[in-house]
């Protein structure tokens, strides 16, 4: 059985027609964002080297699962690095990412789960896929320009079929190896959530924005920067996307209230996070430019 099924549009990085991106706007935060994301999706190869550790043991459809998702998030990384080197803005992909890949280091490659037990690691990639789903979906809703549009949208249908993968893998682990209570699946959501403002995505935010990691990463004050970007273009839409894919993970019937209760709750802690994020960034602006009216 092959876990992960074959993409219905194969396509490749250079079918979009970047170079004709330096004609058009882009938003600031968004361009942010994206330049961010970039450094994440090159990382494909440490994720892949740590899974397949983890996933030692099981057979060979799970490593032919590991290297075909590999290479369609390594495919990411290189059409999300096109797009920035076509942005107006600087941008040297090769400095930052050997400045992310120093400085911000990935799971040991031990064999060992971080999260405990391969069904728990699998609840985790998950959340993770639909996660990055969802935020590939906001940034396609967030740009006015139809190539990065394209873009975002080929790549939330590929993390969407990735979270299928991850699903079918979790269904195969329980069926043949560990059952999770609910509890235990909600517990393994829940830990990979809180992990959103961690080095991983903040380290590199505070690269592509120069904020040089030689100094210590101040990690509260780049989740501030990097959500108050992110989080002003969630809609309500994206939540449900969102919490029907967590509770398709977790095994709960999704009811039409329970969905629209849960939404209501992610939405409003996502908002409360963004506001929370915003007067954060003014304050900081504000402290920032009283100092230098004063050493002026
Ligand atoms: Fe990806
Ligand atoms: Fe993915």
């Amino acid at each position: 059985m092959a876990f992960l099924p074959t993409c219905p549009n194969p396509w490749r990085p250079t079918d979009f027609n970047l170079s004709r991106t330096k004609e058009y706007s882009i938003e600031p935060d968004i361009a942010h964002i994206v330049k961010t994301t970039s450094l994440l999706e090159s990382r494909a190869d440490q994720y892949s080297d740590y899974l397949r550790a983890v996933f030692k043991g099981r057979d060979r459809t799970w490593m032919s699962a590991i290297d075909q998702w590999n290479s369609e998030e390594h495919q990411h990384g290189v059409v999300l690095r096109r797009l920035c080197e076509a942005l107006p803005s600087d941008y040297d992909f090769e400095s930052f990412m050997a400045e992310y890949t120093e400085n911000v280091p990935y799971h040991d490659v031990d064999g060992q789960s971080v999260r405990g037990s391969v069904a728990a690691e699998l609840v985790a990639r998950c959340f993770v896929e639909a996660s990055a789903s969802t935020f590939y979906r906001v940034l396609a809703d967030a740009t006015t320009d139809k190539t990065h549009r394209a873009v975002f949208i080929t790549l939330s249908k590929d993390e969407a079929r990735h979270f299928g993968m991850f699903e079918t893998m979790l269904a195969a682990e329980e069926t043949q190896h560990q059952q999770l209570s609910l509890w235990q699946k909600i517990k393994a959501v829940s830990s990979r959530l809180f992990e959103l403002e961690d080095a991983q995505i903040m380290g590199a935010s505070a690269i592509v924005a120069g904020r040089s990691l030689a100094k210590k990463l101040v990690l509260r004050g780049e989740s501030n920067r990097y959500l108050g970007y992110l989080y002003r273009h969630y809609r309500w839409k994206h939540v449900v996307y969102l919490v029907r894919l967590l509770l398709k993970t977790i095994g709960v019937k999704r009811s039409n209230v329970l969905v629209k209760c849960l939404s209501a709750l992610f939405f409003m802690a996502l908002k409360l996070r963004w506001l929370l994020a915003t007067i954060a960034n003014r304050l900081t602006f504000n402290f920032a430019r009283d100092m230098i009216a004063h050493e002026a």
